[in-house]
């Protein structure tokens, strides 16, 4: 009898395990110090980061955005740092403004992410990204294979200029085009966002009457000349091709025939996610993680594109 007590004792504590599980608090803190949430790939960038964390009851992600004003970042990795997290990843506006507060932290033993856009100086446990020299070298190099020996003017509608995926998308483009005949007759920087793209657009449709291709530094860009250029009945005549590739933007705009084609830049949230717990494990990181890249063009789309070697 007493046997049977203690079992329907033991089986009601096993019940109320499984319908009440124990909660155990989280050992680890990370803030994410996210630039902007007003493009799709930040939010992705930050959804990424989340699917991720999911997985890892130990850690908890803290999000803050700064709303593209790099005071409000700055501010913002402040108050992680006074809150004492435990890691912070954090995907900078700009280069020069967020090195300090990175470096403060680094100061407080907060190891450091940097996802994405680079920070001057280098004081950080770890940097992830693609290589945006790489990408910009593809495009130019994939412009010239394809439209290269026409005499093709171009319009580059550059992003923020302070952040180095803008200048490394530039520079690797201007690299690869060198000596082609590809004649860049305009180029502007629109910050990275779409209503400045296509404002830019507007300024180059009214100046030039023969424009063959835009190469926006990303989706948003490359689409918002695209509706410029819509709106003066010029679109069909052009080639459209942007940066990012998420399935939702430049990867369907490349199936409607809005893109010709896109270079992928992943967002590495994700990743950012699996080296902090290797930190927290003790484990010595790289500097620096380099994440590949793919293209996808019309005849490539529908297989996953293809890497960019
Ligand atoms: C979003 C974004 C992306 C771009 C990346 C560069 O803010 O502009 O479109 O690839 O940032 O840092």
């Amino acid at each position: 009898m007493r046997s049977i007590t203690k079992f329907l004792i033991c089986a009601a504590l096993l019940c109320s395990l499984a319908v009440f599980p124990v909660f155990s608090a989280p050992k680890y803190i990370i803030g994410m110090s996210q630039c902007n949430l007003g493009e799709p790939w930040r939010v992705q960038m930050n959804a990424d980061i989340k699917a991720e964390a999911a997985k890892h009851p130990e850690i908890q992600v803290i999000y803050k955005d700064a709303q593209n004003d790099v005071l409000q970042q700055r501010a913002q990795v402040e108050e992680f740092v006074d809150a004492k997290i435990n890691l912070l990843i954090i995907s900078p506006k700009e280069a020069q403004p967020l090195a300090e507060p990175v470096s403060k932290a680094m100061a407080a033993g907060i190891p450091v992410i940097v996802l994405d856009r680079d920070i001057i100086g280098q004081n950080y446990t770890e940097f992830i990204g693609a290589d945006n020299v790489k990408i910009g070298r593809a495009v130019g190099k994939w412009l010239v294979k394809n439209y290269g020996g026409k005499h093709a003017k171009v319009v580059e509608i550059m992003g923020l200029q302070t952040s180095t995926p803008g200048q490394d998308r530039h520079n690797g483009f201007l690299e690869a085009i060198k000596g082609s005949d590809l004649d860049v007759i305009f180029r502007a920087d629109a910050k990275w966002l779409e209503p400045d793209a296509r404002r830019e657009m507007e300024s180059a449709l009214a100046r030039f009457d023969k424009i063959d291709i835009v190469y926006g530094h990303n989706d948003p860009s490359a689409h918002g000349a695209y509706l410029a250029a819509q709106a003066t009945g010029r679109e069909k005549g052009m080639v459209f091709v942007g940066i990012d590739s998420l399935p939702q933007e430049g990867v369907a705009y490349v199936k409607q025939g809005i893109l010709t084609a896109t270079f992928q830049y992943p967002t590495g949230g994700d990743f950012a996610i699996k080296q902090a717990l290797k930190i927290f494990g003790g484990e010595k990181v790289v500097k620096r993680i380099v994440l590949g890249s793919r293209m996808f063009t019309k005849d490539n789309v529908d297989a996953g594109g293809e890497a960019i070697p």
